[in-house]
C-alpha cells in the first residue's frame, strides 16, 4: 500500500494550484507528504509549454529509481501527460499512472487500478468539471493562496499548446468560487490570486441569476471579511472589459498590478500569431488602465524568434517595451510545439538569432525593472509577510506592486500586513522599514 506521497509541479501557477489540490486529494486518502527520495508515490505534475518539456520529464522519471533498485509508484500528471498520453508508459515502463489536467480527481481510482500491476491512463476532458469531485479545500494556514476560476483557452494563438492540453475555456460557477474563497480566508488567507489561462474571460451567473464577468466576481470577493488583497493572472488584452478596468480604480482590495501578455510589438507578427490585437490597441488599453489607476505596475510575456520575425519586427517589440516600462516581465525564445500551426510555418528563426534577441530584450526589461524598483524607494505601502528571509529575523513580504520587500521587526509574523517605508532597492527585492504593525 502506498502511504506517503510527493508532488513535484513544473510550469505555471495553475499547475502549482493543481499540485496543491492533488496533495489535498492524497491527504483525503489518508496519505502523508514526504520527500521525493523516500515517498511511496511520486506525482510529476508536468508542463508542456516550451522547450523539451517531455524530455525533461523522462529524465526526471529515470532519476526516481533508487539505489537499491526499487522505485516509487509514479504518476505523470499535467500537460505533458495530456499531450503524450499512452506514449509515456510505453517509453517509460516505470510509470504507473498517466493523468491529464482535467482528470486528476480520478487519481485515487487510477492508483488503485495500477496497484494491480496494470498501467492506468485517463486523459479525458469530461464535460463535468473535476472541481466538483475534489475534496473541499483544506485549511492549511497560508497568507496567500491561489484559486483557479477559469481554465483552458479558445483563442488558438498559433504558437501555443494550451488549447490542446487544457481544452476549451471553462468558467467555474459563482457559488463554488465564493465558497472556496471563504474556506481559504477561514484557513488564514489574506490574499487570493485568481487563476486562469484567460482569467479575464471568466463569466458566470451570480446567485441572483445575473450574468457576471471577472470584475463582478472580484467585487463580491472583496466583500469577504478578512480578505485584504485580490490579484488575477493571466489575462488576454481582448478580454479587458470596461468593468474590469473600472474595478482597478474602484476596488481597493484589487492590487495595482496587471500581467497582460502582448508577445510581440510587431503587428505583422501579432497577426501571424493570431493574437487579434495590435501593438497600438494594446498600448491604448494600458493607457485606459493607467487613467483609473496611475500607479499600476505592468507585467507581460514576450516571445522572440517567432517564425518570420525580422530585425525590424524585433525592434518594434523593443520599442513597445520602452514605451510601456514594465515593472517585471517574462520573455522566451520561440519553441515549436508539435501540433500547433506555427510549428509548420516557413522561415523558422536560427537559434543564435533568438539568443541574441532574447539577450537584448532581457537587458531592456531588466533595466526597466530596476528603474521601477528604484522609483519605489521613498514610498510608504503595506506588505503582506509571506516567508522567512535569508538572515535570522528577516521576513519577506509583497508590496501591492508585487515586489519582494525584506523587513526585520521583532513583532512581525508571517501572515501580517505591515506598513513599511521602502528604503533601498536591490536587483530583486527592496528593503523596507516597519512603520507600524496592524492587528492581524
Ligand atoms: N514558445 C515560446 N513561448 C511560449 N509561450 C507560450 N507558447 C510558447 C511557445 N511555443 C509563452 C507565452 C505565454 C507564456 C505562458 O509562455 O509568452 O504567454
Ligand atoms: Fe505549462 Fe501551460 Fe500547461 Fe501551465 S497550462 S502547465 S504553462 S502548458
Amino acid at each position: 500500500m502506498t502511504k506517503t506521497y510527493h508532488v513535484k509541479s513544473f510550469g505555471c501557477q495553475m499547475n502549482v494550484y493543481d499540485g496543491e489540490r492533488m496533495a489535498e486529494l492524497m491527504e483525503a486518502q489518508g496519505m502523508t507528504a514526504s520527500d521525493k527520495a523516500d515517498a511511496d508515490l511520486v506525482i510529476l505534475n508536468t508542463c508542456h509549454i516550451r522547450e523539451r518539456a517531455a524530455e525533461k520529464v523522462y529524465s526526471e522519471i529515470g532519476r526516481l529509481r533508487r539505489e537499491d533498485g526499487s522505485k516509487p509508484m509514479i504518476a505523470v500528471a499535467g500537460c505533458v501527460a495530456q499531450a503524450e498520453g499512452a506514449e509515456i508508459a510505453k517509453r517509460a515502463p516505470s510509470v504507473d499512472v498517466v493523468v491529464g489536467p482535467q482528470a486528476y480527481h480520478r487519481l485515487p481510482e487510477l492508483l488503485r487500478e495500477a496497484q494491480g500491476g496494470a498501467k492506468a491512463l485517463d486523459t479525458d476532458m469530461p464535460a463535468i468539471s473535476k472541481f466538483g469531485a475534489l475534496p473541499k479545500r483544506g485549511t492549511q494556514p497560508r497568507p496567500t493562496a491561489f484559486l483557479t476560476v477559469q481554465e483552458g483557452c479558445d483563442k488558438f494563438c498559433t504558437y501555443c499548446v494550451v488549447p490542446y492540453t487544457r481544452g476549451a475555456e471553462i468558467s467555474r460557477p459563482w457559488g463554488a468560487l465564493i465558497d472556496e474563497a471563504k474556506a481559504l480566508v477561514d484557513g488564514g488567507a489574506k490574499e487570493i490570486t485568481l487563476l486562469g489561462q484567460n482569467v479575464n474571460a471568466w463569466e458566470a451567473e451570480d446567485d441572483k441569476g445575473r450574468q457576471q464577468g471577472l470584475d463582478g466576481l472580484i467585487r463580491a470577493l472583496a466583500d469577504i471579511p478578512g480578505l485584504a488583497r485580490i490579484r488575477y493572472t493571466t489575462s488576454h488584452p481582448n478580454d479587458m472589459s470596461e468593468g474590469l478596468i473600472a474595478a482597478h480604480g474602484e476596488v481597493p482590495e484589487l492590487m495595482p498590478f496587471l500581467h497582460l501578455p502582448v508577445q510581440s510589438g510587431s503587428d505583422r507578427i501579432l497577426k501571424a500569431m493570431n493574437r487579434s490585437h495590435t501593438s497600438a490597441s494594446y498600448l491604448k488599453l494600458l493607457d485606459r488602465v493607467r487613467a483609473v489607476r496611475p500607479d499600476i505596475a505592468l507585467s507581460g510575456d514576450f516571445i522572440v524568434g517567432f517564425p518570420g520575425e525580422t530585425e525590424e519586427d524585433f525592434e518594434a517589440t523593443l520599442e513597445l517595451v520602452r514605451a510601456t516600462r514594465y515593472a517585471q516581465a517574462f520573455s522566451f525564445k520561440y519553441s515549436p510545439r508539435p501540433g500547433t500551426p506555427a510549428a509548420d510555418m516557413d522561415d523558422q528563426i536560427a537559434p543564435e538569432v533568438m539568443d541574441e534577441r532574447l539577450q537584448r530584450l532581457q537587458a531592456q526589461l531588466n533595466q526597466d525593472q530596476q528603474a521601477f524598483n528604484a522609483a519605489s524607494v521613498g514610498r510608504r505601502c503595506e506588505i503582506l509577510l509571506e516567508r522567512k528571509g535569508r538572515h535570522p529575523g528577516q521576513l519577506i513580504g509583497k508590496s501591492p506592486w508585487l515586489q519582494s520587500v525584506v523587513v526585520s521587526h521583532p513583532d512581525a509574523a508571517i501572515g501580517d500586513l505591515m506598513t513599511v517605508d521602502l528604503k533601498e532597492a536591490g536587483p530583486n527585492s527592496l528593503a523596507g522599514e516597519a512603520v507600524m504593525r496592524e492587528a492581524a
